[in-house]
């Protein structure tokens, strides 16, 4: 089995791009440079030239509060961009696994949230996510989207990396505590997506919509604190006191939700697919960004 996956430079399209081979699949990867999901000519000309059984879209506009104001190119990218993959999958008779986000939902809910919950974004970026979602479902029966949240990886900028990167400039960082979520890691979002390939494979895939996100649960600020509590125990002490505050003391242009856990029972009872526990991905990333400081 052939996969094209789009966005090789973000934290899941290199997440998957590095995956070990897997005899049975066969995974190439194209930067935005040789495949734009934006421009459907780019797009049928990577298609042709690769011939793929799957294409996994990794390919996002992610900026959450710089969408507020470039609010034409988040959904040219995010629903247009996704409504173009649909279309070109379902031409050539292929199936596409899309990845989407945890704000899609207002995040008033403070039990976790079900995909058969209401949506209800709070920010230009949610709502374009949404829309490429809704368009997937339109166009394409044979995709799976799964909705993540709080992404970071050892490529790219996320925020183990800004804290690791903080923590190292400032003694005291004041971090928003009454934001909920579960931190996912990308290679673990690059692992289900080769598991979701393999029963697509075997013909046994249920086609749909999935949560997918690492647990346990936490907020950002206890987010930020087992990141500098891991990298003291690996020995990077680095001295920064870390003060909970809520989201009213910082202010940003995109309002995000309050609570965004996601019940992932779909994924594991149709595809025996486990949370993974986010705080072991954390050593790999606090080595790479600490490892030439004790
Ligand atoms: N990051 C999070 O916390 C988070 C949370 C929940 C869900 N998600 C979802 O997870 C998925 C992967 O996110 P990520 O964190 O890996 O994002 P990321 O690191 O920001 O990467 C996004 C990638 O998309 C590429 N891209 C943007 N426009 C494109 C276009 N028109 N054609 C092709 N590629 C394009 C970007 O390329 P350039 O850099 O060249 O622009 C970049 O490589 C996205 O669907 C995102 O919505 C992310």
């Amino acid at each position: 089995m052939k996969l094209l996956v789009t966005a090789a430079q973000g934290q899941v399209g290199h997440a998957l791009t590095t995956q070990k081979k897997d005899s049975t699949i066969e995974i190439i990867s194209l930067p935005r440079q040789q495949l734009d999901i934006t421009d459907p000519i780019s797009l049928q000309s990577a298609i042709e030239q690769v011939k793929p059984d799957v294409l996994v879209n990794a390919a996002a506009y992610t900026a959450v509060d710089k969408a507020e104001s470039d609010t034409a190119a988040a959904y040219r990218v995010n629903e247009t961009g996704a409504e173009n993959l649909a279309r070109a999958c379902k031409q050539i008779g292929i199936s596409l696994i899309h990845i989407s986000t945890d704000y899609v939902y207002s995040g008033e809910k403070v039990q976790p949230y079900t995909e058969d919950d209401a949506t209800g974004p709070l920010n230009v970026y949610g709502a374009s996510k949404l829309a490429g979602d809704r368009a997937i479902a339109a166009i394409l029966e044979e995709h799976i989207i799964l909705r993540t949240s709080w992404v970071f990886g050892l490529h790219g900028n996320n925020f183990v990396k800004t804290m690791l990167r903080l923590g190292k400039e400032r003694d005291e960082l004041r971090i928003i505590d009454d934001q909920r979520g579960g931190p996912t890691a990308a290679e673990d979002i690059a692992i289900t997506i080769l598991t979701l390939c393999q029963a697509i494979q075997s013909r046994k895939a249920a086609w749909g919509l999935y949560h997918y996100s690492g647990q346990p649960t936490t907020s950002w600020f206890g987010f930020a604190t087992a990141i500098f509590n891991r990298a003291k125990a690996m020995g990077f002490d680095l001295g920064v006191s870390v003060k909970p505050i809520p989201s009213t003391d910082y202010p940003t242009p995109a309002t995000r939700p309050k609570s965004t856990i996601l019940d992932c029972s779909k994924l594991k009872n149709r595809y025996n697919i486990d949370q993974p526990d986010w705080r072991e991905r954390l050593d790999a990333i606090i080595l790479a960004e600490c490892g030439g400081q004790k």
